[in-house]
């Protein structure tokens, strides 16, 4: 595992934003599409932000690209203000050169959601997975809506999200009984599957976690994103707010 640490948010989206746009340039020369695994959340917000800053530069043209998300909610309408397919319409594809009939988002509101998942996994299979897969991280080490417990998803499947993401997420919306409680999310084969991985972790209060990822202590499906040492490619990026209160865990445990 790579550990880079960052000095803010700022640095956070050119970091990861120059590994989106070689990925893209080396695929486009080869005369193939990019295929990218997207993240929703506070985290990659700065990332989406210098991607587009970067389009509208003529840095970098998404046409040829193909997007999947790792996850939506069920039963919250698509044009709701929470859910994920308006997150990615309003911080990044509508602000792109995209081909729309590229861009995957799991259909929480399908009418047979066991079909949708096989058929979100059996496209992501036949797009070749993903190039890169860009990843936040939940307090419980959740990656996707990948949940601690005894079992985790190998494809993409249906979960249930704990109390603690739904309060975690509650924040977005007005009333903690109106956050969904189940989702449809990419499992850890299906994230594994990814050639690059890149994990952000930023802010104080993701401290903890942070410093457990640090440690590198070993796997357990008590926090899912163990599961990405695994990887021969993972990156783990912090900023310095993260990085730097993790260790002070770390050194206060020595
Ligand atoms: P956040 O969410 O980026 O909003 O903290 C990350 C996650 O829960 O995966």
């Amino acid at each position: 595992m790579k550990i880079k640490v960052v000095k803010d948010k700022k640095e956070l989206g050119n970091f990861v934003s120059d590994i989106v746009c070689k990925i893209i340039k080396e695929k486009n020369e080869e005369g193939e599409k990019a295929v990218l695994g997207l993240a929703t959340g506070t985290t990659p917000i700065p990332v989406y932000e210098e991607l587009v800053r970067r389009y509208n530069n003529g840095d970098v043209d998404f046409f040829n690209t193909v997007t999947f998300n790792l996850d939506e909610y069920i039963n919250l309408p698509q044009e709701d203000k929470n859910s994920y397919h308006t997150f990615m319409n309003e911080n990044f594809i509508e602000h792109i050169n995209i081909n729309k009939n590229n861009v995957h988002i799991p259909d929480g509101n399908a009418e047979d959601l066991e079909e949708e998942v096989k058929n979100y996994e059996r496209i992501l299979q036949d797009s070749g997975y993903q190039d890169l897969q860009i990843l936040g991280i939940g307090h419980n080490g959740h990656i996707g809506f990948n949940e601690p417990g005894e079992f985790l998803l190998a494809d993409t499947g249906i979960t249930h999200l704990t109390n603690e993401t739904i309060k975690a997420n509650s924040r977005f919306f007005e009333n903690i009984n109106d956050v969904p409680k189940d989702a449809i999310t990419m499992g850890m084969r299906t994230i594994l599957n990814a050639d690059k991985i890149v994990l952000m972790i930023t802010g104080e209060s993701k401290k903890e976690i942070a410093a457990k990822m640090l440690k590198q202590e070993g796997i357990t499906s008590k926090y899912p994103a163990t599961l990405l040492y695994l990887h021969p490619d993972l990156t783990l990026v912090l900023d310095e707010e993260a990085y730097n209160a993790a260790q002070e865990i770390i050194n206060s445990e020595v």
